[in-house]
């Protein structure tokens, strides 16, 4: 296994529409996933798509950890290591709500971006198997965001309040301290 090269926002491969993968279960694809998946744990990142280390096919990996759900009865799931190729999703109902987001192609940076907080999605494994489902909050936020990368968009190219946009140490900062405040 390998950790991969991460390319950073302003290089093309990031704003290219990637192709399908022609077939899932193919040595390459294993190995790709494998080197993706252990980038993504050195990075500490929820996500990886494939365009992202300079591979333009449609292919991503991402987790749910524990302290990524909010508590939202509809958002609790936690995930292990999961891995998409050639997805489809599908927004469910209007509901759109601001969620933070980082991207480690953007590193040091979040910012509050409007996602479907339900939507369905679908896709293979390395094996063939289908994968996805109908989800919500934090696992429909990361995998929009995944999806979004095979299509050339960052999740800068999705917000619409950019005052919610910042360096990760002083959003930090900025919340304690409103916290802080509370009576
Ligand atoms: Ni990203």
């Amino acid at each position: 296994m390998a950790i991969l090269k991460i390319a950073r926002m302003g290089h093309p491969v990031l704003l290219q529409r990637a192709e399908p993968v022609a077939d899932p279960t193919a040595p390459e694809i294993r190995r790709l996933v494998a080197d993706m998946i252990e980038t993504m744990e050195d990075a500490t990142g929820a996500g990886l798509a494939a365009p992202q280390v300079h591979v333009p096919l449609r292919l991503f990996v991402f987790r749910v950890n524990p302290d990524r759900a909010s508590g939202d009865a509809e958002d609790r799931a936690v995930l292990p290591n999961a891995v998409v190729i050639n997805p489809t999703v599908e927004l469910l109902g209007e509901d759109r709500r601001l969620r933070w987001e980082g991207c480690l192609s953007i590193p040091g940076l979040r910012a509050a971006v409007p996602r479907a907080w339900r939507i369905r999605y679908s896709g293979v494994d390395t094996t063939g198997a289908p994968v996805g489902g109908e989800v919500t909050g934090f696992h429909a936020g990361v995998v929009q965001h995944e999806y979004d990368h095979l299509d050339g968009i960052l999740y800068p190219m999705r917000m619409t309040d950019f005052s919610q946009f910042g360096f990760n140490e002083e959003i930090a900062r900025a919340q304690a301290l409103a916290q802080a405040a509370k009576p």
